[in-house]
């Protein structure tokens, strides 16, 4: 394994997780989460999350990744666990699954850039983007995509998804702030912020078993756990750098940025009193198309802001890729070319259903959200904090410098707090799948 790809540095591996975990969740999901689930009083449950449960269990991730040098399935032999391989397994499809249906996302929001750019859809948003949110419009769509993502994979870890990231994670920020700014000066700002913010307790009583297991899996989510991105990211650094560090930063960001879009996207809708209509995965995208025309300069804010919904698109989905990718190379006799497009083709296939019908669509994202990510965060978590156990703390405490005392606490909550919240939700979510 030698001749194993490694990032060339660490703010290149940095850069590659804030752009895996900075995605499509931050901009289409977390915003709307927010404003319809009780606006700060949300906030504050997914914080918690985010704390407690999403960044122990990235750290659980990273050590397994980075102990190993190996890919999501082959870690748990090379610790040897062999029979464990089957959660690295579970990873992969989760990874894989989810992949299949982002995709058509990534797709949608490729047409609403050109849709903005040429001014398409500026007579009528909702029939021009109902025609093109399912069917072959979907399907070409979610192709162009994929192709996009194959092409950064294939050419490396270093030279293809560190050299991207690197250029796209600081532009989704910069824009992002840029346009945070520059939406202050619409005429329903204050409308739009008090909208996304404003603490609602009536929704907190009203549905309150919901809320923890919906906070829970957008904390996986957005964070990229559960999918064995992150394992497979953190399996290209060195021992010389503090997980705990990493994993703060790639929180951090990630929040910030999810918090940012919604001081966006709300001024605008508030500003020509377009109803944040939530139904339906593409409901969030049309609303903000049919504000833009209305705007002063509407094309060239819709490309800006679509255009930075597709880089972080873009950098997301790459990470998912990678992950099969990584098996594939370490296992196999193929190229990572190969293993790129072959791989993107297969994802290409799953993802016809979601494209051609949004039915579809929603059972994929229901089954992930409550079965596949809780269940597959649950089984690393059992992993890295009773079977690893005190091995996981000492790898956690390499190139940790002053934080070692950091180790222990994290192996006490991983045991506790963390186990329990992601069974509870597990079971909660199962409970609304199956009754
Ligand atoms: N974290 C990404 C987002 O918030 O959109 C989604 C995602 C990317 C999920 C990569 C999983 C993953 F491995
Ligand atoms: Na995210």
């Amino acid at each position: 394994m030698s001749d194993r790809e490694t990032w060339a540095s660490r703010l290149g591996f940095l850069l590659a997780a804030i752009g895996s975990a900075v995605g499509l969740g931050n901009i289409w999901q977390f915003p709307f989460k927010t404003a319809t689930n009780g606006g700060a009083v949300f906030l504050v449950f997914y914080l918690v999350a985010v704390l407690l449960i999403g960044f122990p269990a990235m750290l659980a991730e990273f050590i397994i990744g980075r102990r190993t040098n190996r890919n999501a399935v082959d870690a748990f032999a090379e610790l040897g666990f062999k029979q464990w391989r089957v959660v690295g397994g579970l990873g992969v499809f989760t990874g894989f699954w989810i992949l299949s249906y982002y995709n058509v996302v990534g797709g949608w929001v490729m047409r609403y850039i050109l849709g903005s750019a040429t001014g398409a859809y500026f007579g009528n948003s909702a029939e021009y983007f109902g025609a093109i949110s399912s069917g072959p419009e979907a399907v070409a769509g979610q192709a162009l995509f994929l192709l996009i993502c194959v092409g950064i994979v294939a050419v490396g870890v270093e030279d293809g998804i560190e050299k991207a990231t690197k250029v796209m994670v600081p532009s989704i920020v910069l824009l992002m702030l840029g346009m945070a700014a520059w939406v202050t000066t619409l005429e329903g700002a204050g409308a739009g912020y008090s909208y996304f913010l404003s603490p609602d307790f009536s929704t907190l009583a009203a549905n309150a078993g919901d809320l923890i297991p919906f906070a829970v899996g957008q904390a996986f989510f957005t964070l990229s756990l559960g999918m064995a991105a992150m394992i497979t990211y953190s399996s290209y650094i060195g021992d010389d750098e503090s997980l705990p560090v990493d994993g703060g930063i790639i929180v951090v960001t990630n929040t910030m940025v999810g918090v940012l879009a919604g001081l966006v996207v709300f001024p605008i809708l508030f500003a020509i009193n377009v109803s944040p209509d939530t139904s339906g995965p593409s409901a969030i995208f049309v609303a903000m198309a049919s504000a833009f025309p209305q705007l002063p300069g509407g094309r060239l804010l819709g490309v800006v802001f679509f255009g930075v919904v597709l880089i972080a698109a873009i950098s997301s989905a790459i990470s998912l890729l990678e992950v099969a990718v990584s098996y594939g190379v370490d296992n196999t006799s193929y190229s990572r070319v190969s293993l790129s497009a072959m791989l993107g083709i297969g994802l290409f296939v799953l993802g016809l259903p979601s494209a051609w019908d949004l039915a579809w669509f929603g059972w994929f994202d229901t089954l992930a959200y409550k079965l596949f990510l809780p269940l597959s965060v649950l089984l690393i978590l059992v992993f890295v904090g009773w079977v690893l156990s005190s091995d996981a703390v000492a790898e956690l405490r390499q190139g940790t410098g002053g934080l070692r005392a950091f180790g222990p606490t994290w192996l006490w909550m991983v045991r506790t707090v963390v186990i329990l919240g992601v069974i509870l939700t597990l079971a909660l979510g199962l409970q609304t799948l199956f009754l």
